[in-house]
């Protein structure tokens, strides 16, 4: 549980917010916010009965009592939430899970696959980014949203390499790109030699 990216989740919510983890598995953030005090209150919902069992079992561990929800995204829970955490799925899935009518205005999103259309689409459907972490565990970096509602268009760069600022990520970025370069198509090859330039120009603004 002494994960950073668990605590990165955990950085994005605050002490009034109602927390609902969406597809919690272990149920580690929960835990970490309850015995840390960070959030109103905790609940959680997975999909899985089984990923539940484990969960429920955890706060048994910790002897913490938080509701839980065997639930697909939203469509079971009856309790009133200001945020939801997503973490840990695809972005197919987390777009899925929030077109429900019960889905908060505040969400913590953190998907395994597809930033670029994830931004797109959270600006398409009314939510704005208002913060983003890049956060590296384990030799991977994993990629954190806080979205509200709002207004928002983010240009190509932001979209497609995020707003964390983080030089780190975009050399990170830039260092998978040159691994690839020579084995792709010539067309391909143009589109990751640009990339590798916009994501130069990110970290020589400063
Ligand atoms: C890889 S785990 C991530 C666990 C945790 N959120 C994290 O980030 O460490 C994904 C979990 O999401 C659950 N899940 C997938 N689709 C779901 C849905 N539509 N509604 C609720 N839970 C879902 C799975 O059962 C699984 O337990």
């Amino acid at each position: 549980m002494n994960s950073e990216r668990i605590k990165a989740l955990a950085d994005e919510i605050s002490t009034k917010d109602i927390v609902l983890d969406v597809g919690c598995d272990h149920g580690y953030l929960a835990i970490y916010l309850k015995q840390h005090n960070l959030c109103q209150e905790v609940y959680v919902s997975d999909i899985s009965k089984q990923a539940l069992s484990v969960a429920q079992n955890n706060f048994k561990k910790y002897h913490l009592d938080i509701q839980s929800f065997l639930s697909d995204g939203f469509e079971n829970i009856d309790v009133n939430i200001t945020t939801a955490v997503i973490a840990g799925m695809g972005t197919s899935n987390i777009l899925k899970i929030i077109e429900h009518k019960k889905t908060p205005s505040r969400l913590v999103l953190a998907s395994n696959n597809e930033h670029y259309r994830l931004r797109k689409e959270l600006n398409k459907r009314g939510y704005k980014i208002i913060d983003e972490k890049a956060i590296l565990e384990k030799g991977h970096y994993y990629i954190i949203l806080l979205c509200n509602i709002g207004k928002q268009r983010l240009n190509y760069k932001e979209l497609k390499f995020g707003i964390s600022n983080n030089d780190e990520y975009y050399q990170y970025l830039i260092d998978k790109n040159n691994e690839i370069i020579s084995k792709v198509p010539a067309l391909k090859k143009l589109h990751l030699k640009l990339d590798n330039l916009l994501l130069k120009g990110l970290i020589e603004r400063k």
